[in-house]
C-alpha cells in the first residue's frame, strides 16, 4: 500500500552522540511501521547505546567491525547497501559527515555509505560550535552538492551546556522524513487545502459546545499529501497534535473562523479534503461572565452556524477536487450520499461512529466511500495513515483528480 513502510528494507546507521538513544526509538518507530531495518554502529555509538538494543529490536545482527568472522561479513558493505531503500544515519557526527564528504571509508558505515545508490539521509547532531565550524558548513555543503538529504538540526539547551543548532529532532520527526524520502511524489504541484479537528464554540468564557474530534485523520491527510510532493495548507480547530512538517497550518477555534481561513485559501487549491467536525451550531449569544446556576432547568438557544462544505461546493471552481467526511450513527449510505450530492462533492468518506476501531479519538477507521458517479467502495479496518494514502490513491484517480 502506498505510504505503508511494510516491505521497505532501511539501513540505520548509528554514531557516537549523546542522540544515539534516541535511534532506539526511531528504529522501533520503523519496524512498527512495517520496515526491515538493519543497524550499522560505529564503534563509538557502541560506548552510548549497546548494540543488543538495537539487535533486540530489529532482530537482525548489528555490524560493527568490519571484518567479522561471519560468512556473510566480507561482502556485507555491498550487499546491504545495494539491498535497502534508503540509508539514514542518526545521529550523524561531524567525524562520520566529514568521512562521507571526503570518500574516506575505513569502518563498515562510512564504507557502506560509499557503495550505497539509494537515497541516504544524514541527521547532523553536535555541538553548536562544531556545527558552526566552517569545516562541519563546507562538509555539509559538499553532501547535499552531491544529493544527500540533510535533516537541519533543532536548536536548543544542549547536553554538552550550549545553546543552539545541534540538537537531533525527535525521533517522530525523523521518522516523518524518511516516510517522506520513501514516498512517491505523484502530487507534485498540486495544492491542497484540507480541515481537521473540532471547532469550539464558546457558551461563556469558562464553557464551550464541541465534540471529540482529535484531528488525526485531517493531519494524517496533511501529511500524506505533503509526503507525496503537495503543497498542503491545514486548517485545524483545536487539537494537540503538531504541525506537521512543511505543512502551513493554520489553528482556529470557532466554526466562522475555520470559515474565514478557508475562504482566505480555497479559490488557489486544486483540491479540498474537508475532514473536520465541524459545529453546526453556537450559542446565540454567548454569555461574557461565567453563567451562574440558578434552580431548575435552563434552555439554550442555538444559532446556525456556517455549512463551509456546503459554499466550498457552491463556489467550486472547474476542476478542482472537493472531498468530504461524514459521521453517521445510522443509515450511513443514504445520509452520506444524501451529503455528496447536497454539497456538490466528488468523494465522500463515510464513517460509521460505534463501530470498532471506527471515528474519534482512535488510531483506526472504518470507512465506505461513495463517488460522485454512484460507485461505493467499503473498506476494512485500516489505521489513519493507511486510510489518508489510500484517499490520496483514489483522489488521483478521480476523473478530475490529479
Ligand atoms: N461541514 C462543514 N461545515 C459545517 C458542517 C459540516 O464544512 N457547518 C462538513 C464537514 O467538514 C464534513 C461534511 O460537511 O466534511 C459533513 O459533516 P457532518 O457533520 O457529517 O454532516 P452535516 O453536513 O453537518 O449534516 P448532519 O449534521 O445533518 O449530519
Amino acid at each position: 500500500m502506498t505510504g505503508s513502510l511494510t516491505g521497505k528494507t532501511l539501513v540505520l546507521g548509528v554514531t557516537g552522540g549523546i542522540a544515539a538513544y534516541k535511534s532506539v526509538e526511531l528504529l522501533r518507530l520503523l519496524r512498527t511501521a512495517g520496515a526491515r531495518v538493519r543497524v550499522v554502529m560505529t564503534r563509538s555509538a557502541t560506548r552510548f547505546v549497546g548494540p543488543t538494543t538495537f539487535e533486540a529490536l530489529s532482530g537482525e545482527p548489528v555490524w560493527i567491525e568490519m571484518f567479522e568472522a561471519r560468512s556473510d561479513a566480507a561482502m556485507r558493505h555491498i550487499d546491504w547497501a545495494q539491498r535497502c531503500d534508503a540509508v539514514v544515519v542518526a545521529p550523524a557526527t561531524a567525524n562520520i559527515l566529514g568521512k562521507l564528504a571526503n570518500g574516506i571509508a575505513d569502518d563498515p558505515l562510512s564504507t557502506l555509505l560509499l557503495a550505497a545508490t539509494c537515497p541516504v539521509m544524514l541527521c547532523p547532531a553536535m555541538n553548536t560550535h562544531m556545527f558552526r565550524h566552517p569545516a562541519v558548513v563546507r562538509n555539509l555543503a559538499r553532501l547535499e552538492a552531491d544529493g544527500h538529504r540533510i535533516l537541519a538540526p533543532d536548536s536548543g539547551d544542549l547536553a554538552c551546556g550550549t545553546v543552539g543548532p545541534g540538537r537531533l529532532p525527535d525521533p517522530g520527526v525523523i521518522f516523518d522524513r524518511i516516510r517522506a524520502l520513501l514516498a512517491p511524489k505523484d502530487y507534485r504541484g498540486r495544492r491542497m487545502l484540507v480541515t481537521a479537528g473540532p471547532t469550539r464554540e464558546m457558551l461563556d468564557p469558562v464553557r464551550f459546545l464541541s465534540n471529540p474530534s482529535s484531528g488525526r485523520m485531517g493531519f494524517a491527510v496533511a501529511r500524506a499529501a505533503e509526503h507525496r510532493g503537495a503543497a498542503v495548507t491545514l486548517v485545524s480547530g483545536p487539537s494537540t497534535l503538531t504541525d506537521p512538517v512543511n505543512v502551513a497550518t493554520v489553528r482556529v477555534t470557532t466554526a466562522r473562523e475555520m470559515a474565514e481561513a478557508v475562504w482566505q485559501h480555497a479559490a488557489d487549491v486544486d483540491i479540498v479534503v474537508k475532514t473536520a467536525a465541524v459545529s453546526d451550531y453556537r450559542p446565540g449569544s454567548p454569555a461574557t461572565q461565567k453563567i451562574k446556576k440558578e434552580a431548575g432547568d435552563m434552555a439554550l438557544i442555538l444559532t446556525r452556524n456556517p455549512d463551509i462544505l456546503m459554499e466550498l461546493g457552491r463556489r467550486k471552481q472547474t476542476g478542482q477536487v472537493l472531498v468530504g467526511f461524514a459521521a453517521e450513527t445510522e443509515n450511513l449510505d443514504g445520509y452520506a450520499a444524501g451529503k455528496l450530492k447536497q454539497k456538490n462533492l466528488d468523494l465522500i468518506v463515510a464513517n460509521r461512529i460505534g463501530a470498532v476501531g471506527a471515528g474519534f479519538e482512535v488510531d483506526t477507521n472504518v470507512v465506505s466511500l461513495f463517488y460522485r458517479d454512484g460507485r461505493r467502495e467499503d473498506l476494512e479496518s485500516m489505521s489513519k495513515n493507511d486510510l489518508a494514502h489510500l484517499l490520496l490513491d483514489r483522489i488521483a484517480n478521480l476523473p478530475s483528480g490529479v
